[in-house]
């Protein structure tokens, strides 16, 4: 089939090259003139695993191609995908001039059948709104369809979540559309679930939705076994392991960020207040969210002081590990504050720090997690990179100029970083005071 993806970002080009993987023949754009030269090129101008190799093989033999403008993607494509950013508004409601303009400029050009595929998220109606601009500004009497197709691929993990989804929802109120979407997805074998555009849309933002209160969730959870000297860890599994919850997402910590979830929580709350509901509840999670990110900082005050002048090492920048992604990551409202009380920050990420480095030039950005470390009060853990739980220890206990860790992921056992010396906070369970202290402390 002839697809058209408008927009290369995490969503357009895991889409288009996954789909190139499976035999059509994709034409993408981009407005963003930088990205678009490196695509042109059959580079991958984004981070995730596995991306780079598959952009470059299906443009090297052609079923790749990233052309200039919308005009050529709607001339040859029978399937077009709007893939473009849906940002926060002032407000809080999603911001879709984007998609707006996409539509405008793709009726501009349409002269024949087209399905209009709205990827981005959306909130509810917007297909209507789509449909609606294509007939204003498209010639009387050509025909098209819109349909909704909301993507949930997790960066770090998209190729699979592309290849192996749980699900593939197809909104439309038109059987040409849909039949066309589900011969499309018909080689990944998965779960179709076929509905009404106004549905399909909400099925998106209610699953980031509840994602996110699962995540406040538990991090509410970990606030309450602080207090009461209960562990975070053992509750967590106790409760996940009941297969109506599930394990997943049930990770105390510095809560969530991204590009998703913080807007998509403030999107839904507002598209529901404009249909007359107060979403309480997904206030309450957005609350709790903002709480978690404020916790190192708060921690780290009340432990060194003065906090103006320290240089404190931070680990991980992205939202999450296998990503380059620092959009509404917790790392960067950390790296705000600590610059603001004056703080030196050092800090090491394995794939974020070109991206870091254009924010904030005056931010060291380290070799590797040691020389972050070195001479440091503290060190902050942002992001759960596997590399960084079998950092040794020993050696970083020596680089530190004081042992002080403060967890904002739970990567290591309390108990073994007492015994190696550490201060050690984490998120819901009791903090780890150096053993050799504890000891001293005891015998005074
Ligand atoms: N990133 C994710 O994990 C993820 C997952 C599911 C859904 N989504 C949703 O998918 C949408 C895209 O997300 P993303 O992360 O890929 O965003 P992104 O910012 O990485 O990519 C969007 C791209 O669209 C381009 N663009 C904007 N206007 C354009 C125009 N007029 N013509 C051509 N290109 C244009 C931008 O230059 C950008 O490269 C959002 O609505 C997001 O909420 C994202």
């Amino acid at each position: 089939m002839e697809i058209g993806i408008i927009g290369c970002g995490y969503v357009g080009l895991v889409t288009g090259a996954c789909l190139a993987e499976l035999g059509h023949r994709v034409v993408a754009v981009d407005s963003d003139e930088r990205k678009l030269s490196a695509l042109q090129r059959g580079e991958c101008p984004i981070y995730e695993p596995g991306l780079a190799e598959l952009v470059a093989t299906h443009y090297r033999e052609g079923r790749l191609q990233f052309v200039d403008s919308i005009r050529q993607v709607v001339e040859r494509s029978l399937v077009i995908f709007i893939c473009v950013n849906t940002p926060s508004g002032p407000d809080g409601s999603a911001d879709l001039r984007f998609v707006e303009a996409v539509s405008q400029e793709i009726a501009l050009n349409l002269s024949s059948y087209r399905l209009i595929v709205e990827k981005s998220t959306v909130p509810v109606q917007t297909g209507e709104k789509v449909a609606k601009t294509i007939s204003r500004y498209a010639q009387a009497g050509v025909p098209f369809d819109v349909a909704s197709n909301p993507e949930f691929l997790r960066e770090g993990t998209a190729l699979r979540d592309f290849f192996q989804p749980d699900r593939v929802v197809i909104g439309s109120s038109s059987t040409r559309a849909s039949s066309l979407l589900v011969e499309l997805y018909a080689p990944l074998n998965a779960p179709l679930l076929l509905t009404d555009i106004n549905s399909a849309e909400l099925i998106k933002h209610s699953a980031n939705a509840f994602l996110a209160l699962k995540i406040s969730f538990i991090n509410a959870v970990a606030r309450v076994c602080e207090l009461a000297g209960a562990d975070i860890k053992k509750v967590a599994a106790g409760v996940g392991l009941d297969h109506r919850i599930g394990l997943e997402s049930m990770e105390a910590g510095i809560g969530y960020g991204g590009m998703c979830l913080p807007k998509d929580v403030a999107a839904y709350i507002r598209l529901a207040k404009g249909l007359g509901y107060d979403f309480q509840l997904l206030e309450a999670v957005q609350e709790v969210n903002n709480q978690q990110r404020q916790w190192p900082v708060r921690l780290l005050e009340s432990q060194v002081t003065p906090l103006e002048g320290a240089k404190v090492a931070l680990w991980g920048l992205s939202f999450k590990p296998h990503t380059d992604d620092l959009r509404s990551a917790p790392a960067l409202e950390i790296i705000e504050s600590l610059l603001a009380r004056g703080v030196k920050v050092s800090c090491y990420d394995p794939a974020a720090m070109p991206k870091a480095a254009l924010l904030y030039p005056q931010v060291e950005m380290a070799a590797d997690p040691y020389a972050a470390c070195q001479g440091a009060q503290a060190l902050i853990i942002c992001t759960e990179w596997p590399q960084f739980k079998s950092v040794d220890l020993e050696r970083l206990a020596q680089l530190l100029e004081r042992p002080l860790i403060i967890d904002g992921r739970n990567i290591f056992e309390p108990q073994r970083l007492a015994a190696l010396n550490f201060q050690y906070f984490s998120v819901g369970r009791a903090p780890a005071a150096p053993i050799a202290q504890a000891t001293t402390d005891r015998d005074r």
